[in-house]
């Protein structure tokens, strides 16, 4: 279990939001960049730091479920259901907003995407800062986000206020976001919570949208990527690749293999190969290699959430 970050350490921090000012702050799937989501000039910085085009809406991230009457039209049942089943937790939901957000984050929108977030340190600064925090992954956009807060300080360095640490983060990719304004709620992004988990609790079946969808940014091309051309590939590939090609490349798979100039062994189940996937990718740019070769994991519910990051990082 993540520690809390003393009290003075969260003081100023809360102090720094209150000023309109960015905190970079820790969750269980990534790092987040937050900034108070009712204050227009402090979300614009967030666009700023990140060089986020201003077209691509923000998370709201609220402390528990009884907040979010305060930033929505209307709370639908079937958003309750998901709320009180997984929330705090990996799943981002979108309804229909209210005045209080900033025009800003929400991208001009009718709509505003809540969660809330699964970490000690988040709720306590959720709780103490008491409003809305808008916070997209914190780091550069396009790039892979940061699981850790080492991470962060690399990527964002003195933009930030202030970088709160709360250790690696255990899920290590991003939310579910699910659109509950459609008439059947939408997958747009896979993530941690699982859609038979969904359906499960909602009882009804509920859509994913296509990959051409763009409705969310994380939808887009070179979204998730390294700097490293990625390149997915399946354990009967390997065969044919040739030693030169091997030794000038590394490889990230879920079995041991030989003749690449740098091999991450990852797991077989897909939640824990997601654990460290952003990590690998960034130590894959750390060592200059201009190519990875990556063999997806073969098992568990968040096969589709890894598969997922893997298309688009090798797009
Ligand atoms: O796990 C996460 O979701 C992390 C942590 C920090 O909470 N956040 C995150 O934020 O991944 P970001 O900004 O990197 O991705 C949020 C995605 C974007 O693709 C954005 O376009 C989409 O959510 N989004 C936000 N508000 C939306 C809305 N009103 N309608 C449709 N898509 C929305
Ligand atoms: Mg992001």
């Amino acid at each position: 279990m993540d520690s809390l970050v003393p009290q003075d350490t969260l003081e100023e921090a809360v102090a720094l939001l209150k000023d309109g000012q960015v905190v970079a702050f820790p969750t269980e799937t990534v790092y987040g960049l937050g900034a108070d989501a009712s204050n227009s000039d402090a979300v614009k910085k967030i666009y700023d730091i990140k060089s986020r085009p201003t077209n691509h809406p923000l998370i709201v991230h609220l402390a528990n479920a009884e907040q979010v009457r305060l930033w929505v039209r209307d709370f639908p049942d079937n958003a309750r259901k998901l709320a009180e089943a997984f929330w705090p937790g990996p799943l981002t939901m979108i309804m229909y907003k209210n005045g209080r957000v900033a025009d800003e984050a929400v991208a001009g929108s009718t709509t505003v995407a809540i969660r809330v977030p699964n970490h000690p340190v988040a709720l306590q600064l959720l709780e103490e800062f008491d409003g809305g925090l808008a916070g997209p992954s914190a780091n550069k956009f396009g790039q892979v986000s940061p699981t850790s807060a080492n991470h962060v300080k690399t990527d964002l360095g003195n933009n930030v206020a202030m970088v709160l640490d709360g250790g690696k983060c255990s899920v290590g990719i991003e939310s579910t976001i699910i659109d509950m304004t459609s008439e059947v709620p939408e997958i747009l992004r896979p993530g941690g919570i699982t859609r038979s988990q969904i359906e499960d609790t909602l009882g009804i079946e509920v859509n994913v949208s296509s990959e051409i969808s763009n409705r969310a940014s994380g939808m887009t091309k070179s979204h998730y990527s390294p700097k490293a051309n990625v390149i997915l590939i399946e354990v009967t590939d390997l065969d044919d690749l040739e030693e030169k090609t091997k030794s000038a490349s590394g490889i990230i798979a879920p079995i041991s293999v030989e003749g690449f100039g740098f091999a991450w062994q990852m797991p077989q189940d897909a939640e824990a190969y997601s654990k460290s996937l952003y990590a690998v990718f960034r130590e894959a740019d750390e060592r200059r290699l201009k190519t990875v070769y990556v063999i997806p994991p073969s098992e568990g519910e968040m096969l589709p959430a890894v598969v997922d990051r893997l298309t688009k990082a090798s797009a």
